[in-house]
Parts: structure tokens; C-alpha cells; sequence
């Protein structure tokens, strides 16, 4: 409905206290990030208290790492800690002003996700969904407002990767948007506003260079040929590897919902399944140099 611009920022509403759906490995990264720069209470909750705690684990880790890398003072680490919360109960969010999940990646689970927080939060809460490909707008529709609703895809590691793709809905309010947009700013992210469409941007392009990858392997091209082949575009790791980074049920995933919106575009993750049930990718020698998977 909108073209990529800048939307107004005056109508960004103020965040004063983030909530944060699901406690992984994405969650909890951009968790921290949210309390180290905005400087506000973070509340973090999951389907149960040892994935709570296993969250709230990893960001007091990381904490310590910034601290042991001289990037924060004590005080500072002393500070950004007690911001983090972790809870089972859903009425902790009922101040926070802007909620995002990043829990598993299937339709039905999130859009049961929102319909449930949307009976604790704030009238005016807006909403974030961290999903890498499927539809922002989908997602919302079990929402009774779903103007609230808006994409903010984060990349792993999130500390380090500039981008976020904030997905604009039909239906997203300009509030909502301006307020991702200013976010993702004191986030220190580089916001690009995408249309909500399977894979957004940048998962459209790699599910193809990664489907590309896998299949040329899966048909006979030896996995070195692969690796090296793709060399020249200078990426900072090989589609395998990235897999490995991303995850191999998310990258199944991200293939899955590709394949199903453009079958003559875009390969079946079939092998990547297969690979993802064994829980691991990439072989490796002694000395870590991949072999192939
Ligand atoms: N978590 C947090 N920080 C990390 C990290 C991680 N997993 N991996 C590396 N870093 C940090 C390091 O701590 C280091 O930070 P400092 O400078 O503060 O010490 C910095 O990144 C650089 O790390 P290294 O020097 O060890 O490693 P590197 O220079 O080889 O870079 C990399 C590592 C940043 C991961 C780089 O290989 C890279 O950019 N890889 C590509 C990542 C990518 O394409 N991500 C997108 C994935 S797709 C996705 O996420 C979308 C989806 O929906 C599926």
C-alpha cells in the first residue's frame, strides 16, 4: 500500500519497557540488544520456566562477555542485568509498549501466540513478529487489532548484522510503522521497509542461493566443487555454514515456505529435513575443515 520511505517519525510512540515472546537462541539475542540500547525493563517469557532461565542465562553470559571485552563498565553490566527479567506470566506484559516474538517458526503457533498476548497487553502495545518468511499479515489474523502487527526480521548473530527488514502489512498503521522505524534506529540498525511477501528480501535470496547449494551437492556436484564455486561473491561464510549458523530446522523452514509459495522457483528442502532430524550439517576433519554433509 505504501512505498518504501521514510514514514513520519513523530508518530512513533515512546518504549518504555520491551516484552519479549519466546527465549531461543534469536529472542534472547535480540533481547539483549534491546535492554543494552533502548535502557529499559525487558521482560522475557517461553512456554516454560527452564526455557526462561536458559534465556535469561545466555544474556547474563553475554553480559559478561561485553564486560570481560571492556565494551561495558561493571556498573553498566550491573545495570543492563537487572533490566532482564524472565517469567511464565503473561501479565508482565501489561505495561510493555512493544512486544516481538521469535518463537518457532509455524503459522499456526504464532498467530496463536498473538491472539493470547493480545488479552494482557496495553490497548496501544504495538506488536513484532521476528519471522524470517512467512506472511506478517497471516500471522496477525487472529488479532483483533491487527494494525499493531508489524515485521522486524532480525539476522544471526544479531549483535553483529546491520540489517533489519521491517515488513509493512496492508493493514499495518503508519503509528506502527514509525515506530519500528525509530526502533530499529536506537537499535543502531540499518531499517530497510519491505512488502509482506514470502521471504521478504533477503531469505528470498538466500533460500535460492542455499537451495541452489544443497541441490547442486544432492545431484552429484562434489561439495568442495560447491564451496569453492561460490567463492568469487565473497560471502563471509559458505550457504553450508550459514545453515549451520541460522539452523537447520529454521533453514528447512525457510526453504518449505519458498518452495510452497513458487514451486518452479525454489527446491524442497527434502535432504535438509533429513539432515536436520540428525542434528548436525557439516562434517569436519580433525582440524575443523569441512568435509561435506
Ligand atoms: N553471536 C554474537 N556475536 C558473534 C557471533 C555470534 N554467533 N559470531 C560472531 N560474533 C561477533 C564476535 O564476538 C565478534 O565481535 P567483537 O568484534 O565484538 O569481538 C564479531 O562478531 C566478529 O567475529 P569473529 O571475528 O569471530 O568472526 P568473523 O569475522 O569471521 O565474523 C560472522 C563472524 C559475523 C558470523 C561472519 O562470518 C558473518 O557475517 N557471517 C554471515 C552471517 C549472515 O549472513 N547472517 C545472516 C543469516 S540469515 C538470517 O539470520 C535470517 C534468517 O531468517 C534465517
Amino acid at each position: 500500500k505504501r512505498p518504501a520511505g521514510a514514514p513520519d517519525k513523530a508518530l512513533a510512540r515512546p518504549i518504555r519497557k520491551v516484552g519479549v515472546i519466546g527465549a531461543g537462541l534469536m529472542a534472547s539475542q535480540f533481547a539483549l540488544l534491546f535492554v543494552r540500547r533502548l535502557r529499559v525493563p525487558v521482560v522475557i517469557t517461553d512456554l516454560d520456566q527452564a526455557r526462561v532461565d536458559k534465556g535469561v542465562a545466555y544474556i547474563h553470559d553475554e553480559i559478561i562477555a561485553l564486560e570481560t571485552k571492556k565494551r561495558i563498565t561493571s556498573d553498566e553490566a550491573n545495570r543492563l542485568r537487572a533490566l532482564v527479567t524472565g517469567t511464565t506470566d503473561k501479565a508482565q506484559f501489561a505495561d510493555a509498549d512493544w512486544v516481538i516474538e521469535a518463537v518457532f517458526e509455524e503459522l499456526g503457533v504464532k498467530q496463536d501466540v498473538f491472539a493470547e498476548i493480545e488479552k494482557f497487553i496495553a490497548p496501544d502495545a504495538i506488536l513484532a513478529t521476528n519471522t524470517s518468511s512467512l506472511s506478517v499479515e497471516q500471522i496477525g489474523a487472529k488479532l483483533s487489532h491487527p494494525e499493531r502487527l508489524v515485521g522486524f526480521h532480525f539476522f544471526n548473530p544479531v549483535a553483529v548484522m546491520p540489517l533489519i527488514e521491517v515488513v509493512n502489512t496492508p493493514q499495518t498503521s503508519d503509528v506502527t510503522l514509525s515506530t519500528a522505524m525509530v526502533v530499529a534506529g536506537k537499535l543502531k540498525k540499518n531499517a530497510v521497509i519491505t512488502r509482506d511477501t514470502p521471504g521478504f528480501v533477503v531469505n528470498r535470496v538466500l533460500a535460492k542461493v542455499l537451495g541452489e547449494a544443497m541441490h547442486a551437492v544432492d545431484t552429484g556436484t562434489p561439495f568442495d566443487v560447491v564451496s569453492e564455486a561460490i567463492a568469487p561473491f565473497g560471502l563471509p561464510m559458505t550457504p553450508f555454514e550459514l545453515l549451520e549458523l541460522v539452523g537447520l530446522k529454521v533453514g528447512a523452514h525457510v526453504l518449505d515456505t519458498h518452495h510452497a509459495a513458487f514451486p518452479d522457483r525454489f527446491f524442497e528442502s527434502t535432504n535438509l529435513h533429513r539432515l536436520a532430524e540428525h542434528g548436525k550439517l557439516l562434517d569436519r576433519d580433525a582440524k575443523g575443515k569441512i568435509k561435506g554433509y
